[in-house]
């Protein structure tokens, strides 16, 4: 393809610290790199413990576990995410209940949680979908009250900010990852921060930090280190992984401004486009355009794969969204989501897919798509 629909951005200062690790010989799961990634992360976001592990999908799975659901335990989520989420929870013995996404933001719709709260519920799990935050203030008024834990899914929203508080007398701005009890991150190569595969759970309670730690490391126990009393997994993220993290963490600034950048412009070029609806930011929300995704209105004539396929023509990569969960055959097969409906999560898996959006993107790359979509849309 012409235009990839995601290139990652590696610059000398990762180079420097790899090096420095093979240099070194620090080069697997131990070293300075590490510690000093897990402290920037958790500072950068505001929570007081990181823990790095081999992807987004273990930090859920982990994190799940940390939270303490267990056989038979409800977790609620959003329809419309990636089956890491459902996975997490499934694969802990655990209960996925859905509810369907807004349709402004194509985050959860946290008008229908209160309804799927349930004496099995253990904890909500926000997702921050593209880059644009959940709103967040009406989870944690639910978790308080129900004594739920909240698991922010913020694996694609790294720096992304929530005005929480907006109905109290100080509204604080907070980042995403930074709301919840325990929060995930993915740092694969289409993330803003990558380590190429890579994870993060992050919270501010040093037990939860301390048991995701034992189940990171195979359960070994610090007293008696052969010697197991639960099972836990091979998770570890390597020394030459953090040190890439590391320097993409400090320039995220820089990373936000591109992305930021990048949002505003398509949205600048598309929107006279009738028939398209485009990624918002709320007040309350400060987004970081992720990806740049678009939802068809279908009086265009057109699905997502038919854009996609002429725009595919054009050299011009794109992707699908998400499919909901309650569509997804490994789990309706075993009885799960059972007419179950969510009619925003299944209009968007249809009519939606993102752009090119990676930090590589150049202004001429940006034209050249925008108007691909033009001439598309003019001529379905
Ligand atoms: C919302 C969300 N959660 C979790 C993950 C899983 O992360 P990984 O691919 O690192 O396992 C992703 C991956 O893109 C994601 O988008």
């Amino acid at each position: 393809m012409k235009i990839p629909v995601n290139e990652p951005l590696v610059g000398e200062r990762e180079i420097e610290y790899v090096l420095d690790c093979l240099r070194t010989g620090w080069i697997s799961s131990a070293g300075k790199y590490l510690e000093a990634f897990e402290e920037a992360w958790a500072n950068y976001c505001g929570m007081r413990y990181g823990v790095a592990v081999s992807n987004g999908t273990t930090a859920l799975q982990i994190a799940v576990r940390a939270a303490g659901v267990g056989p038979g335990d409800e977790v609620i989520m959003p329809s419309f995410t990636i089956i890491s989420c459902a996975q997490a929870v499934t694969y802990n013995g655990g209960v996925p209940m859905l509810v369907d996404s807004e349709p402004r933001t194509w985050c959860m719709d946290v008008s229908q949680l209160e309804a799927r709260i349930t004496p099995r519920t253990k904890a909500i799990m926000p997702v921050h979908i593209y880059g644009h935050p959940v709103d967040m203030d009406e989870v944690t008024r639910l978790a308080k009250s129900h004594h739920l834990l909240v698991i922010e899914d913020a694996a694609e929203a790294h720096g992304a900010e929530y005005l929480s508080g907006r109905q109290a007398d100080q509204p604080v701005w907070l980042r995403c990852g930074g709301i919840g009890d325990l929060s995930a991150f993915s740092f694969y190569a289409n993330k803003l921060v990558t380590t190429g595969e890579g994870g993060m759970v992050l919270t501010n309670d040093p037990q939860i930090a301390a048991h995701l730690r034992s189940l990171r490391n195979l359960c070994f126990r610090p007293e008696k280190r052969f010697l197991h009393t639960e099972l836990g997994h091979n998770f570890r993220l390597t020394n030459l992984q953090a040190a890439i993290g590391l320097a993409q963490v400090e320039r995220m600034p820089e990373t936000i401004h591109k992305k930021r950048w990048m949002g505003e412009t398509y949205t600048r070029r598309l929107r006279h486009i009738p028939g398209l609806s485009l990624p918002v930011e709320e007040s309350w929300a400060r987004q970081v355009y992720w990806m740049y995704g678009l939802v068809l209105d279908e009086s265009t004539g057109l699905n997502a794969a038919d854009l996609a396929r002429k725009l595919g023509e054009r050299g011009i990569e794109t992707r699908p969204f998400f499919l909901g969960m309650h569509e997804q055959p490994v789990f309706t097969s075993q009885g799960l989501f059972k007419g179950e409906k969510y009619p925003v999560a299944e209009r968007i898996a249809r009519q939606g897919l993102y752009l090119p959006s990676g930090l590589t993107l150049t202004e001429s790359q940006l034209d050249e798509v925008c108007l691909a979509v033009e001439e598309v849309l003019a001529n379905p």
